[in-house]
Order: C-alpha cells, then structure tokens, then sequence
C-alpha cells in the first residue's frame, strides 16, 4: 500500500479540512466575537477539495476529518461528506461539530456512513454554556447528541477545561462516558489566538482529580483512534475518558496529519504559520501530478515539533484563529 512519509519518517495518513471559518457559537477562547469571515470566493468550493483529496489519498492519505468553524453551517456540507466517503481509496471519514445543527441530520450522516463524529462539548450546564459559547443552546446539543449515541455512529465528545470557568464541570463531563458508549476527551487548551488569554489543564492534574474518585481506573495501551489523545477506562463506564495533552505532553513524534484550511492552504503543523498555496494553482489549471506534488513538498516540510514554550519562535508562530484552522 502507498504511504507518504515525513522527513522526520512520521507517516502521514490523515488530513483535517476546515471546510469553513464560519461558527453558530462564540466560544469566548476561539471566536468570543464576530471576526469577519473569509470571503466566499476565497474559500474553495467542495468540488476543489475534492480533488485536492483526490490527490492525497494517492500520496496515502486515506483519513479525513471535516471541520470548521463550524462544518454543518456551511450549505452543501452533506453532500460534500458523501461524496469524499465514495471517493476511492478513503477509508474514514469522520467529523467534528458543535452539535447545535446536528440532531436533525443524524439519519442522513448515519446513511452516509460517517465513521465518527466528535462533538465539541465543555459544560453540562444551561448557564456555563451560554457562558461559554455565547448562546442558549445547550438544549440543541444534548439533544445532537442523544440522537448520535442512539444512532449507534461512534461518538467522542471533545472537552476544553478552562481555569475559572468551567473547571466545575470535570466529573460531570467525565460521567457522560459512564452513562453512553462515548468517549469523552479532555483536550488542553492551546495558546493559539483567543485561546492565548486562558489557562487550562494538562493531563497530569486532570488525572490525579479522577484518581481521587476512581482510584481503579486503568491506562488503556491498545491504540484508540487517529489522534494523539491517551486513554483510560474505569470499569463500570461505558467509554473511555482521553487526555489530548497538547502542550504539556508533546506527542509530535506521533503526529499523522496534515491540515486544509478552508481558503486552501495546506499546513504541515498546527503551531507554525508556515503553509503551502493549492488554491492559486488549483485555479490556475494545475494538474493533479502538480497538486500531489504541492502536497508531498508540503509534508517533507513538516517541522519535527510545536515550540509553544519558546519565545524564540514567536515569529513563526500561527496567526490564525483556531475557527481559521479547525481544530
Ligand atoms: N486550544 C485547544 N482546543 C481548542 N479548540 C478551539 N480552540 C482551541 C484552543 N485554543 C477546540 C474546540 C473544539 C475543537 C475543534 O478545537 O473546543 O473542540
Ligand atoms: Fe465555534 Fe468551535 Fe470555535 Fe466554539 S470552538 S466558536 S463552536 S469553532
């Protein structure tokens, strides 16, 4: 089987594409106000990443997640998952949502054949929510989200700890996984854009918080999922409860992706602004040959890891807003 390797000799086997910057929420450390939005032309139309996937999964890309912003504003976003779900060669084909638009497209995205969703969850509670995001829909949420766990699609649920404001939600959180057969992850809020004005969590404090109600808990060894999340299991949950230690547990070693931004730039790593063009040449003609070219310069260009502790780098560092990147 064809695969694609770093120069660092990380296989790389999984894009995320931001299919738009576009949010229904303000989350008050990735989009706390309206930012003004790429311009529709700017943003490559479904038919251009499609070919652009068409390309990676000959490069050995054959995951894809699909992201925003907030993926299900964007109209045409079902079909689009439809269509990169046939394409030959891919094998998953998973998507990360806030869940407000979710609950009514659950039998379609079950029709599809969608291989997770991951929805984006950091309180249980009404009020906090608001809080949070800005608007009163938590209800929306939960109710995505029971439509999701009963539809029987695997469903994890991403959470962001934030020093002051949701810290109290963590055992709640965490039972949702006893409750349904849904992973829940605790992802450590990274210094990108809005986020840089929190503090949030790493795994370690996390875990000795749940070691202290569930001193039986386990370390999961078998690989669970794409990503860099570690997991544990304590018995009597259903799911597994996982830590996306980002900036204190550096798992660049391991990394397997590369990113899509929605207005076609492809981004070898989340923390350096360094990214390469597809669109210009998309729209200039290129031929696939020259597309997977641009592809496979971009993943030789993969820096070995993020220096989100080093201000030496401050330079090269993403000015993007995360609802710029997806995630
Ligand atoms: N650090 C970590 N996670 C973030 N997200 C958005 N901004 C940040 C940040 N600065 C998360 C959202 C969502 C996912 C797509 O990215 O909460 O779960
Ligand atoms: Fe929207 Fe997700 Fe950013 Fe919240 S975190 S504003 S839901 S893109």
């Amino acid at each position: 089987m064809i695969s694609v390797k770093d120069n660092y000799g990380r296989t790389i086997d999984y894009m995320r594409i931001s299919v738009t910057d576009r949010c229904n929420l303000r989350c008050r450390y990735c989009m706390p106000e309206d930012i003004p939005s790429i311009s529709h032309d700017e943003i490559l139309r479904f038919g251009e990443i499609l070919k652009i996937c068409r390309c990676a999964v000959s490069l050995g890309i054959r995951k894809f997640k699909v992201t925003g912003g907030e993926p299900l504003v964007r109209k045409g976003c079902l079909s689009f998952l439809r269509e990169l779900k046939a394409l030959s060669g891919v094998e998953q084909v998973t998507l990360t949502t806030n869940g407000v638009l979710l609950a009514p497209l659950i039998p379609e995205l079950k029709a599809i054949g969608i291989d997770g969703i991951n929805i984006s969850l950091d309180t249980l509670d009404p009020d906090t929510f608001r809080q949070i995001t800005g608007f009163d829909d938590f209800g929306k949420v939960w109710e995505g989200l029971m439509a999701a766990q009963t539809s029987g699609i695997r469903i994890k649920v991403n959470s962001v700890l934030l020093q002051g404001v949701n810290d109290q939600d963590f055992e709640k959180l965490t039972e949702l996984a006893k409750d349904y057969p849904i992973d829940v992850r605790f992802i450590e809020i990274m210094p990108i854009g809005y986020g840089q004005q929190y503090r949030g969590y790493d795994r370690k404090t996390l875990l000795s918080r749940l070691a202290a109600r569930y001193p039986d808990y386990h370390t999961v060894t078998q690989p669970r999922g794409n990503g860099p999340a570690s997991y544990i299991a304590i018995s009597g949950f259903r799911g597994c409860i996982g830590f996306i230690d980002a900036i204190h547990g550096k798992f660049c070693d391991t990394c397997n992706r590369i990113r899509l931004t929605s207005d076609g730039f492809l981004k070898p790593c989340l923390y350096y602004g360094e990214s390469i063009d597809l669109k210009t040449p998309l729209r200039d003609g290129a031929s696939e040959e020259q597309l997977c070219g641009l592809i496979r310069e971009s993943i030789l260009e993969k820096p070995a890891c993020h220096q989100f502790w080093s201000p030496d780098t401050d330079a090269a560092r993403e000015q993007r807003q995360m609802s710029q990147i997806g995630g």
